[in-house]
């Protein structure tokens, strides 16, 4: 395992964990210890006062009224593209879409982008749902091609099976970025070119990796991103689609309406409109704004503490968390425990103990500590790895708000839960 020495940070981790109103929270005299971070990040004061000035000032629309309450809409709404566009080093404030989630940014991509009659897609055994099943049913839809690129049982990938499966046939490859199963970050910029090399395109879901790692989108030179915003701090119902200009320029529209038109002309009995290019192109209708102004300040927030500070921190949280349970007997760890190549996440199961869902029942009713249980929407490679889905896996995922007492709290809880159902 890669050692956690020289992870000494320079942030006051204490003043960040005060950011979080959540964490002030006893349930029934107790604190709370929050560990579901990679399905639902907690929402610092600044993200919540960016939405509530919105909705206190100028909960206006942006984009469409000329009075001042509009105007400023429209400032927040633009100002906060440009803080997202900053945050991935994407060229353009124009790639960057709003979105509802990560699953929507994947649905858009799958479903518009122009692919070739008879191509092959590929995905992999350890993609979410989100990221497999969008895929799989456009080739369904078009009569495409699907092949699976399957991970290793430690979670990571050998680049000689990408090798082998992209081939000049391929045109698109959806593949997790960091994987909220085991963790692991695969390796992305090899992957891309690859499939550059053979003329695919590349989909990353970064929905674990953007809250997680400092993420370059030219420097990886992915050809879109999808985000998932509520994981980074950011308010629900959001999420982002990056991609790079000319493709999201050529690809098909997904939604018609108000707002993606720069005029609808009515000739000889025909209503003809002529569209605009991104970013209103995919963003019909009045839009969350209140959303999107959460998710610049989400943006700016993590972006003032530092991605690589954060990634730090996390790896610091988690070489802990697998040191002592890889010492216990009885729990087993799913992925690989070099945490160089991990976010920070652990998934496992308890042998004495029937389902992940009375583990995760246990910790919560015990102690406070919240953590996953479930197959996490990655059916695949739980049938893979031989686990029954139904009884599933429990997952810890620590942020940067956690710290080492919420570690040892949740290793304690474990070994009284091994201790008590031996
Ligand atoms: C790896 C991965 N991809 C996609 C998603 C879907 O994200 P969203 O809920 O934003 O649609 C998740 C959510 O857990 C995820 O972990």
């Amino acid at each position: 395992m890669a050692t956690g020495e020289g992870l000494i940070s320079m942030v006051n981790w204490t003043k960040i964990r005060n950011d979080f109103p959540a964490l002030e929270r006893t349930i029934n005299g107790r604190p709370v210890v929050y560990l579901d971070s990679a399905c639902m990040a907690l929402k610092p004061r600044q993200v919540i006062d960016a939405m509530n000035e919105y909705y206190e000032c100028y909960p206006a629309c942006g984009g469409r009224s000329i009075h001042k309450f509009g105007e400023e809409a429209s400032n927040a709404y633009s100002e906060a593209r440009r803080k997202f566009r900053k945050f991935l080093n994407a060229s353009d404030d124009s790639e960057c879409i709003w979105t509802r989630n990560a699953t929507e940014s994947l649905n858009i991509v799958a479903s518009a982008v122009k692919l070739p009659k008879g191509s092959k897609i590929i995905t992999t055994s350890l993609e979410h749902h989100s990221g497999s099943l969008p895929f799989v049913e456009r080739a369904r839809r078009d009569g495409l091609k699907t092949e699976i690129v399957k991970a290793l049982p430690d979670g990571t990938f050998d680049i000689e099976d990408w090798k082998k499966a992209v081939d000049r046939n391929t045109s698109m490859i959806s593949v997790v970025h960091s994987s909220n199963v085991t963790g692991t970050v695969a390796p992305m910029k090899e992957i891309v070119e690859i499939a550059h090399d053979r003329g695919a395109l590349v989909i990353s879901d970064d929905a674990q990796y953007a809250p997680h790692h400092p993420l370059d989108v030219q420097d990886l030179d992915v050809d879109f991103s999808a985000i998932s915003v509520h994981k980074m701090c950011g308010p629900t119902g959001m999420g982002v689609l990056y991609g790079k200009l000319e493709h999201l320029k050529s690809m098909n529209m997904c939604f018609y309406g108000g707002d993606t038109v720069s005029d609808v002309r009515f000739e000889n009995g025909e209503i003809l409109p002529e569209y605009l290019p991104p970013p209103e192109k995919f963003e019909a209708g009045l839009q969350n704004y209140a959303g999107a102004i959460g998710a610049g300040a989400a943006a700016d927030y993590l972006q003032a503490i530092g991605m690589s500070e954060i990634e730090k921190h996390e790896r610091s949280l988690l070489e802990v968390a697998l040191k002592r349970l890889s010492d216990m007997e009885h729990v087993h760890i799913l992925g690989t425990n070099d945490i160089s190549i991990k976010t920070g996440l652990v998934t496992f199961n308890v042998d004495t103990v029937s389902s992940a869902h009375d583990v995760a029942t246990f910790l919560n009713d015990e102690f406070n500590i919240m953590v996953r249980s479930g197959w996490h929407c990655v059916g695949p490679f739980h049938y893979q790895m031989g686990i029954d889905p139904k009884k599933g896996t429990v997952r810890a995922s620590f942020y940067l708000y956690n710290n080492r007492e919420d570690v040892s709290s949740f290793l304690s809880g474990i070994e009284t839960l091994i201790e008590a159902s031996k």
